[in-house]
């Protein structure tokens, strides 16, 4: 991983928003609110009477899918302290396990296909 505190942006030529916040909150500081907003939006992941994109219910009953929501966040404050920490390898050390955390949902509610069915068609049950 590359140290953020030696990123340093300039402004874009021609302006662009996006590239011009990025000149606003960069560095550790990104590196601190991508953690942020993982534990604040992860919750919204058992909102009740939400559809999943090929029209199913999400599945917030489901006591594995309120686990892996549970594990996502517990991970994100644990990468919040690290980056808080500005220890390039303690965020580093972090990376696998914040990955596992999408990863383990996505294996059970995402990822499926049965032959026949298009990809998405199984998501979400
Ligand atoms: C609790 C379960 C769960 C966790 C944890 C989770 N996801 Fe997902 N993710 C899903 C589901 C389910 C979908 C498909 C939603 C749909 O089709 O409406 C999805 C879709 C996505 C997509 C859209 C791609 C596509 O094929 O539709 C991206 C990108 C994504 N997730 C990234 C992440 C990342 C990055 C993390 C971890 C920081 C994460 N997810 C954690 C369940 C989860």
């Amino acid at each position: 991983m590359k140290d953020p505190a030696d990123y340093k942006p300039s402004p874009p030529v021609p302006f662009d928003y996006v590239q011009w916040g990025s000149t606003v909150y960069y560095g550790w500081q990104a590196v601190d609110q991508a953690a942020v907003a993982l534990i604040e939006t992860t919750p919204l992941f058992l909102v009740p009477g939400r559809r999943c994109e090929n029209g199913r219910p999400v599945p917030v009953d489901r006591a594995d899918y309120r686990r892996y929501t549970a594990e996502l966040i517990d991970v994100a404050r644990i990468a919040y302290r690290a980056s808080q920490s500005r220890d390039v390898e303690a965020v580093t050390k972090i990376a696998d396990q914040l990955n596992d955390a999408c990863a383990n949902c996505h294996k059970a509610y995402r990822d499926g296909v049965q032959e026949g069915s298009s990809a998405g068609a199984n998501r979400c049950q």
